[in-house]
């Protein structure tokens, strides 16, 4: 330890081990030792879990949020002439409501500046996504950045490494260390995040249930009313939506198959919870915005929000016209038995579609374009005997039966409907 750092990190990890209140010098002191490499991983994983069993307050975690933004730069867009707005959604299975929400909120005359990351483990990132539309960029610079959001009104890219490096270099951390589902940690990880970014406005949407971080209603509310309190203290008009992850969102989960059923709702098609949630956040991100009083379902009817998304893609070098990727080879799983679909659990249609080969299990592996789960009903729909109720999707068919391990017992089939959830679960703020 050199004489000149003001704290030692075996003290601070002790504190926050024996149930103390870490105070504002140690946690900006801990943040910015980890970030430089003052404090060592083994050090920061202890405290990770640490504050994972014991948690922080209020006070603390606005304070770890900060330091965390204090890491790296800020983003500025006082040079857009309109509001901008953002969504971040905790992360889920089929959850691709970013591509068809950025440019419907832009059509509607609301910025939406979205800086990305891609998916690690079984929930899809959507950059993986949107790099299955040929010719694709999601690198960009802040001056290219800026000129897009002014000129089209959405841009969704890559985060350069200047925004909040702390967050990181802990989340990989994390990621490794079982330290990923503390609330505190997730909240300021999220928030330091879209705070640095710059937007003006921010809709969370917070997943609830077995596909997601959060699976209690208790849980996710927790976790939301910590982000919008920390988004609205540093002035980012916050609010989140609780949206249920109890079951894939739409009928996709995979990169270009998700694209593909992005587009048909752009085109006024699209399963209906998709569409209902794309509309949902869309409102929510208009008002926080200042411009409750446009109507997106009308953006999205009358292909202004397709003709955003045709330059939003285009912008960044894709080809809006170009086939999407299929996968070389499928496999059909035929409904068990006649009846109505009772049950599609989120977490292994996600685990199936990352084993087909949509998601990567370490950072910068490579991932296929076509693979993926395609879903023929959702829960309460009627289904046959031996017709097909998932094909599975990918170019190495050495992946089928770990795929379909993945998903036994993902799925069952009665004679009548439980309970369907609704997409919709709660609002915060
Ligand atoms: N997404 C993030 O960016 N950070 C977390 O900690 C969890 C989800």
């Amino acid at each position: 330890m050199s004489r000149t750092e003001p704290f030692d990190a075996p003290a601070v990890i002790a504190a926050k081990r024996d149930h103390h209140r870490l105070d504002d010098d140690q946690i900006d002191w801990v943040v910015d030792a980890y970030t430089r490499g003052v404090v060592a991983p083994e050090q920061m994983s202890a405290l990770a879990m640490a504050i994972l069993l014991n948690g922080m307050d209020r006070r603390e975690i606005a304070r770890w949020t900060a330091a965390m933004i204090a890491s790296g730069e800020r983003m500025d867009f006082a040079g857009i002439d309109r509001p901008t707005a953002d969504k971040h959604s905790t992360g889920g299975v089929g959850d691709k409501i970013t591509l068809p929400l950025a440019p419907l909120v832009a059509a509607c005359g609301v910025a939406v500046p979205q800086l990305s990351g891609r998916g690690l483990g079984h929930t899809g990132g959507t950059l993986d996504k949107l790099e299955s539309i040929r010719g694709w960029r999601a690198d960009l610079t802040n001056a290219e950045m800026l000129a897009q959001l002014q000129d089209v009104g959405a841009v969704v890219c890559a985060a350069g490494s200047g925004l909040a490096p702390a967050d990181k270099k802990l989340y990989a951390l994390r990621d490794v260390t079982g330290t990923v589902e503390a609330i505190p940690l997730i909240a300021s990880s999220i928030m330091s995040k879209k705070i640095a970014e710059g937007t003006g406005a921010l809709v969370l949407d917070v997943k609830v249930g077995s596909g997601a971080f959060m699976k209690s209603e208790e849980h996710a509310r927790e976790l939301a009313e910590v982000m919008v309190d920390l988004g609205n203290d540093a002035g980012v008009t916050t609010v989140a939506l609780l949206t249920d992850m109890s079951t894939p969102l739409g009928l996709t989960a995979g990169n270009a198959l998700e694209v593909r059923e992005s587009v048909e709702v752009l085109a006024g098609g699209g399963p209906p919870d998709v569409v209902e949630l794309t509309l949902a956040l869309a409102r929510e991100m208009l008002a926080a915005a200042g411009r409750e009083d446009v109507d997106p379902a009308a953006a999205l009817a009358d292909g202004r929000a397709m003709d955003t998304w045709r330059r939003m893609v285009s912008a960044q070098d894709g080809d809006p016209d170009a086939d999407l990727p299929l996968a070389r080879e499928t496999h059909v799983v035929p409904a068990p038995a006649t009846g109505v679909l009772a049950r599609l659990d989120a977490m292994p249609v996600g685990v199936a579609a990352w084993r087909l080969g949509a998601g990567r299990s370490g950072p910068g592996e490579a991932v296929q374009a076509g693979a993926g789960v395609q879903m023929h009903a959702k829960p309460g729909d009627r289904v046959r005997a031996g017709d097909p109720l998932l094909t599975l999707h990918t170019d190495t068919p050495e992946r089928f039966p770990r795929a379909l391990a993945a998903l036994e017992g993902a799925f069952e089939v009665g004679d009548a409907v439980t309970a369907v959830p609704d997409v919709l679960i709660g609002r915060v703020g």
